[in-house]
């Protein structure tokens, strides 16, 4: 099996003793983005004064502008934050919820947004309230349940655009739709989202929309977006009070006291090595490998196609059927594979089901996929 763009193993500093096939989870760094933000660091400790007094404000700005274009958008219509877990933290800290309130979370929601919901509903007096969606349920499906959840009380809808565990997408522009005709509020988590597919952030207007670029953009860890719609701006607050809390929005989060901002200010680099390959191109070659690892994965597994979604995404999932012991179980199950057989997979137990999550990313080789079908088997049957 020859992938597209082949040669590009060489460009990452992956371990080769182990199969990596687990981008998704924490990413990894191109060497050339890595050496990107090493002469930034070499560049604050020549005189850390002169650029964080004098430097840092223009550097940011210039870094938060090549973000912006690259999600389609103005400088100043994106914050940078460091993780979408601290984005949804940021939102539902700052949200104006009140006692009586519905906040309504899917079943498939990434578990510590979930917690950042939940704090904020015990904080509030507000009421979560969980819809139970399956991996298989069509959009229809989903916007059905969502609709037959939404009641005069509901305040919040916080959905995920590619879920975690299951690695589905969910039809954001409908749901926005869904929002707006019930005075919704609506809180899009894009974990998985920039380098995976296009978003006119624009048209969708999600109250809050948060996404990582440490994920599918491989830029180093520590690189997140908050785009809050213009209604909200003056509502919603960086959790950090610091210096520029007195300006306008976007500036407040672009300096929360003395943090290392080189993982911002290297996200330029990452951007361009994927550009520069073409967009389009890596996202077919990144597909083309989840398909040819999950089709391996199937096969072992005797999973047929009616129990798996054609999403087109660099990530996705195949159920396991013959597991047990819930959460702990599965990661259980995920180290001894990891350490067994040397291959990274992620293993997940989501609304009372298993599923195993295979990712493609341009470093990914057929012999990854047929290591991994190899610890399947020999885990599973
Ligand atoms: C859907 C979703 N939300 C939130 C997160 C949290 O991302 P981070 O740890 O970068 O904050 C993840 C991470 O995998 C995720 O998949």
């Amino acid at each position: 099996m020859e992938f597209d763009l082949q040669e590009l193993k060489s460009h990452w500093s992956l371990d080769p003793a182990y199969h990596h096939v687990n981008h998704g989870s924490f990413g990894a760094v191109p060497i050339s983005v890595q050496k990107v933000q090493q002469e930034w660091r070499d560049r604050i400790q020549k005189n850390p004064v002169k650029f964080f007094a004098r430097e840092l404000k223009e550097e940011v700005a210039t870094a938060r502008g090549s973000v912006a274009r690259f999600l389609g958008q103005q400088a100043d219509q994106i914050a940078l934050i460091r993780n979408t877990t601290e984005g949804a933290s940021t939102v539902m800290r700052g949200f104006p919820l009140n006692s009586g309130d519905e906040v309504i979370v899917l079943n498939q929601e990434y578990g510590a947004v979930t917690k950042a919901v939940i704090r904020a509903c015990e904080a509030s007096g507000a009421k979560l309230v969980e819809i139970d969606v399956d991996y298989l349920d069509s959009d229809q499906r989903v916007i059905e349940k969502i609709t037959a959840g939404i009641t005069k009380k509901t305040r919040l809808l916080v959905v995920d655009h590619i879920t975690s565990a299951t690695a589905r997408s969910f039809p954001i522009y409908e749901l926005g739709a869904l929002c707006k005709a019930h005075s919704v509020v609506y809180v899009v988590d894009a974990s998985h989202s920039p380098g995976t597919v296009d978003i006119d952030l624009d048209k969708l207007d999600a109250d809050f929309w948060f996404g990582n670029l440490h994920k599918w953009v491989s830029t180093p860890l520590g690189v997140g977006v908050l785009r809050i719609a213009p209604r909200w701006q003056e509502v919603l607050r960086p959790l950090i009070v610091s210096w520029r809390d007195d300006e306008p929005y976007p500036y407040p989060w672009d300096m929360l006291g003395t943090v290392d901002p080189t993982s911002w200010l290297s996200a330029p680099s990452a951007i361009d090595f994927f550009s520069q390959l073409g967009w389009e191109r890596v996202r077919k070659a990144n597909h083309q490998r989840m398909m040819f690892g999950r089709e391996l994965v199937m096969k072992e597994l005797g999973i047929s196609k009616e129990e798996i979604r054609a999403d087109f995404l660099p990530l996705g999932v195949v159920p396991i059927h013959k597991m047990s012991g819930g959460r702990d179980g599965a990661a259980a199950v995920q180290v001894k594979i990891a350490e067994e057989f040397k291959v990274e997979v992620p293993i997940s137990f989501i609304a009372e089901k298993y599923y195993l999550r295979i990712s493609g990313m341009l470093y990914n080789t057929p012999e990854n996929y047929e290591a991994l079908a190899v610890a399947v088997r020999k885990t599973f049957t």
